[in-house]
């Protein structure tokens, strides 16, 4: 039986976690809000272990599940998830997807958008070109998701500097800590505006 008051969050990631596991953290405490699912396209994701330490049910599909049928959907729906957060997840949401979820689903880029994103656009990558176009700044943008990449309303921002020293690894640990800072609360703060 699914309480009426209780909002579900599906968190979608295809790497190690460690985003997923910070807001799946932040809400330990709070009973109106539960992290019904990790969802993920990638078996040996780190995501997974820490699904399993976090008692969080995983769901893993593949290409064809994805794009070709509409059972991950309807899964979500079935689970009345309320809200689904992408958090390093590397695969286009389908347009099925995104029309069930209407403003429902977010994600996390990490760079400044509309800079350093697009197709393949992802992970080092991004770094690795803010660093190659001498940039003296980065940061993080959380997302409303539509059917192309990098491209729906954006949330919140945050920035870092980049010194003319920093390497890729440097930006990106310095983009990490403002994703563990940030997209946690800016989760919360979406349940609550979606409630009103
Ligand atoms: C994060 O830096 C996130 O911004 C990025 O993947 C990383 C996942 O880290 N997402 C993208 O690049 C999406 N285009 P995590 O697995 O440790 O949470």
């Amino acid at each position: 039986m699914i309480k009426h008051s209780l909002k579900r969050i599906a968190l979608f990631a295809s790497g190690s976690g460690s985003n997923a596991e910070k807001i799946a953290e932040y809400f330990t405490s709070n009973p109106e809000v539960e992290i019904s699912l990790i969802v993920s396209n990638n078996p040996k994701a780190g995501v997974i272990e820490r699904a399993r330490r976090l008692h969080i049910p995983v769901l893993l599909f593949d290409r064809t599940t994805f794009y070709d049928t509409n059972r991950i959907t309807q899964l979500l729906i079935d689970q009345r998830i309320d809200l689904i957060v992408l958090a390093g997840f590397m695969w286009l949401m389908p347009g099925g997807l995104v029309q069930a979820f209407p403003n429902k689903i977010i994600n996390i880029h990490p760079a400044l958008l509309p800079k350093f994103g697009g197709k393949g656009m992802y992970g080092h990558f991004v770094h690795e070109a803010v660093v190659a176009a001498n940039e003296t700044e980065s940061g993080i943008t959380i997302h409303y998701v539509n059917e192309h990449y990098d491209e729906g309303q954006i949330i919140f921002q945050a920035h870092c500097p980049v010194t003319p020293t920093d390497t890729p690894d440097d930006v990106a640990r310095k983009v990490q800590v403002l994703e563990h800072e940030h997209y946690p609360r800016v989760v919360s703060e979406v349940l609550l505006m979606n409630n009103e």
